[in-house]
Parts: structure tokens; sequence; C-alpha cells
């Protein structure tokens, strides 16, 4: 199985990726304090939430935590067109206060789909939060509120980022060819 697949330069180990989220979680914490829901986008955020809420933990919040689903990406490296809504949507939005995580911000189009659902629907705050931006990719103007790293034009995987639906249980950040 494993023999099949291209190879994965790390980028990011375990250790890096540990503390960098214990830095997000912090400033999170000054500018999000108080009550707030996590909503993560399927798939690629759940390793991501499932670290950054046992930090944010820590810190003395207690948000829900819940998910949505998005599509745009098919199987190749690129996006597919306009995100859309596939499941999942969080119910009670009006007048709640939210942080949505993804695990990239290429184009910024997905985050800022995901951030107009979320605002049309009457939400008092919507935050963003990304692990991974790529700038140098953006189709739109987006800027999300919280970076965990910045990269270039490269295609990575692991730590709940896949490429077709492989490589997410990888504990490290890899570059692929
Ligand atoms: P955007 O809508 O173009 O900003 O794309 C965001 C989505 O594209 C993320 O949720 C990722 O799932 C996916 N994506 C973007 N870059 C990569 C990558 O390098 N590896 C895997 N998925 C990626
Ligand atoms: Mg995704």
């Amino acid at each position: 199985m494993k023999g099949n697949w291209v190879l994965v330069s790390k980028l990011f180990d375990e250790t890096e990726i540990a503390r960098r989220v214990e830095e997000l979680a912090r400033e999170i914490a000054v500018a999000v304090a108080g009550d707030f829901a996590i909503v993560g986008l399927l798939t690629g955020s759940f390793v991501f939430v499932a670290d950054l809420i046992r930090v944010l933990d820590r810190a003395g919040l207690a948000p829900r935590i819940e998910f949505m689903k998005l599509s745009s990406y098919g199987h190749g490296k690129e996006s597919s067109g306009a995100p859309r809504l596939i499941g999942g949507a969080p119910e009670d939005v009006a007048g709640r206060r939210f942080l949505l995580v993804d695990d990239i911000v290429d184009t910024g189009r997905t985050l800022d789909y995901a951030k107009s659902l979320l605002a049309g629907k009457g939400a008092a705050r919507v935050w963003t939060c990304a692990l991974v931006d790529k700038p140098s990719r953006r189709k739109i103007d987006f800027a999300a509120d919280f970076v965990g790293f910045t990269v270039d034009d490269v295609f990575i995987v692991g730590y709940g980022i896949d490429y077709a639906e492989n490589y997410r249980h990888l504990p490290y950040i890899g570059i692929i060819d």
C-alpha cells in the first residue's frame, strides 16, 4: 500500500505544529473571549480542531463544537469552482459568535463562503482561522483572522489534510509533488 505513494517531504513536524497551535489558541483566547462556537470545515480541519479545542480549554475557553461540510475540491490539486454546502449547518446561528476553522486558505473562496453563510443567518460575529495560509494563491480579497503557518504555492498533506483522500493520518505536514 505505502509503496504506491509518492514521496512526502516533511515541512512542519509534530512539535512545531503543537507549538504553533498553542500560540494560536492564546491569540484566540484574547481576541474571542466569551461565549462562542467553533465550526470546523470537514474534512480537512478535524485534526486541527481536535488539538485546538483542548488547548483552548487550558486557556479557559469552552466553545461548542460543530462541523459543516463544504465541497469544491474534486480529487485533484486544483479547486473545482464555487464551494457549496453539502452537509451539516449550525442551527440557531442568529445572534451567536462563531470561529470558523479550516485546514488551509488557498483561493480564499471556501472560508469566505462559509463566513457569508453564517453571516447571512444572522451570526453576531464570525472569525476565521486556518492552520495554513497560501497567500500567493488567493483569487478573492480574503484574510483569515488567525493563521498558523504561511507557505508558498506548494501542495501539502498530513495532519488531517489530504490528497485524493490519502495522507490525512500523517502526524506531520509535508509537501508532495
Ligand atoms: P480555497 O477555497 O481555495 O481557499 O481552498 C480551501 C480548501 O482547499 C481547503 O479546505 C483544503 O481542503 C483545500 N486545499 C487547498 N490547498 C490544499 C493543499 O495544499 N492540500 C490539500 N488540500 C488543499
Ligand atoms: Mg477542505
